[in-house]
């Protein structure tokens, strides 16, 4: 098992590219089950969770093949539509293929994802989207197990706004007799970088990027070449490591429109923001005055930047208030905060930061993906030495983060517990 081991108290300096976004790449990997033709994707990040999708890809049965951000595939032969549960319980995404399957083969059995370490995650209104295009879907040992002779389109209320559950019946329904409406949908970056993959691929689908989404079925997809959106979570992370450390760094091949109420939150912070379409520099003017926020879906600020703005807050003026209104559970890298020095307390969904001084390097325990960022942020800010632990959880969402931020003067190594 990895450890990240962190010199901290250096100021982030230089230029970093950004890679392709995960949570777009996974979707779109999983567009590849709606043709039987070959489709190329490009820019698909190196992470865990990639792999573990393309390993359930194969274990389907599709073609696979990738050079480093190149991904090709083809599901021509595809026969055996299950996703066993020790691939979904690994990354509850895998979730993903179930839309596809339902749309293309008529029958799929996928595990139920499980509890996760950031709360219920209930896959409700994926199922419910899909039994409202016809689908007999039952659970049985642990499986989704839907049946459907065609999908049939209708319109579809979700009471809650959930990506995957959107992406999931976009994808079902693309492929359905009809047309279908998707209302209350989220308007994530990410549906709408499937929603365009999707058309050149042959879908008619109108409204990605709004809260209605409407797509009218046709009989067949037919092959892509594509290429993945610009990571906007990987880019707010550079971008507040860079601020915490009150330093100055050039973000490239960045897409600055995704990235809005992360922004204006850094201004508010007392960071410097220049932008172009795809670049975007930060430097801090003066000190850090810490910024309270309010996750919520996009446009809103993302719950996946919250962790991350929570260690920034740690050293900044004053107190702070950040509250999590998506998923219950998300404050869990709080505790590891604690040891480094942070003054956080926990009331219900709401956190409350004092600044300090400064935080103390000691070890620290990843629990979530975007925890083990909040706690490399805190690591790179802390006097002495941070030491990461379990950080398979950072590998499964950031694409050589160690080797970005030592390009950018951080002194920051990976080590393997065996050597110890
Ligand atoms: C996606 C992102 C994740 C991000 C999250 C919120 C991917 C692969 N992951 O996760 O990084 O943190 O969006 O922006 O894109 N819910 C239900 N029933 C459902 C589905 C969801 O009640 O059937 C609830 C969830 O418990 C949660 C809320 O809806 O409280 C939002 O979850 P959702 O948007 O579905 O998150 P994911 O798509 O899993």
């Amino acid at each position: 098992m990895d450890q990240l081991v962190i010199a901290g108290g250096r100021p982030l300096a230089g230029e970093v590219e950004v890679s392709g976004a995960k949570n777009a790449a996974l979707p779109i990997l999983c567009a590849s089950l709606l043709t039987p033709q070959t489709v190329v994707f490009n820019n698909v990040p190196e992470l865990r969770d990639v792999g573990t999708l393309l390993r359930l890809m194969r274990s389907m049965g599709v073609t696979v093949e990738r050079k480093s951000n190149r991904v090709t595939l083809n599901s021509e032969t595809t026969g055996k539509p299950v996703a066993p549960y020790d691939l979904v319980k690994t990354m509850r995404a895998s979730i993903l293929v179930l839309g596809p399957l339902l749309a293309r083969f008529g029958h799929a059995r996928v595990s139920l994802p499980g509890g996760c370490a950031i709360g219920e995650r209930p896959v409700d209104l994926h199922i419910k989207g899909l039994q409202a295009m016809g689908a007999r879907i039952e659970i049985e040992h642990g499986y989704i197990v839907g049946e459907v002779g065609r999908l049939k389109g209708t319109r579809i209320f979700m009471d809650k706004v959930t990506v995957t559950g959107t992406e999931n019946l976009m994808m079902a329904a693309v492929l359905a007799e009809g047309t279908t409406i998707l209302e209350n949908a989220a308007r994530e970056p990410e549906v709408v970088d499937l929603g365009e993959c999707l058309i050149t691929m042959g879908a008619r689908i109108k409204g990605h990027g709004t809260d209605v989404v409407t797509i009218e079925g046709v009989q067949s997809l037919h092959g892509t070449e594509y290429t993945v959106m610009p990571d906007r979570i990987e880019t707010g992370t550079f971008l507040v490591a860079a601020a915490a450390t009150g330093g100055n760094v050039r973000l490239v091949g960045v897409r600055s429109a995704t990235l809005d109420s992360v922004l204006d939150k850094l201004v508010e912070a007392n960071a410097s923001i220049e932008s172009t379409a795809d670049q975007i520099r930060i430097r801090m003017r003066g000190p850090n005055h810490g910024v309270s926020l309010r996750t919520a879906p996009y446009p809103a600020f993302p719950t996946d930047m919250q962790a991350q703005f929570m260690a920034m807050n740690a050293v900044a003026q004053g107190t702070t208030v950040i509250t999590e209104t998506i998923f219950e559970n998300r404050f869990m890298h709080v505790q590891e905060l604690r040891r480094l020095g942070a003054n956080i307390e926990v009331e219900g969904n709401a956190a409350i930061i004092r600044g300090v001084e400064k935080l103390e390097g000691a070890s620290v325990m990843a629990t979530d993906l975007r925890a083990s960022a909040s706690l490399v942020i805190a690591g790179l800010i802390a006097h002495g030495e941070t030491v990461v632990d379990r950080i398979y959880h950072l590998d499964r969402g950031y694409e050589k983060i160690e080797q970005k931020l030592s390009r950018l003067g951080a002194g920051i190594v990976r080590r393997s517990v065996e050597e110890m």
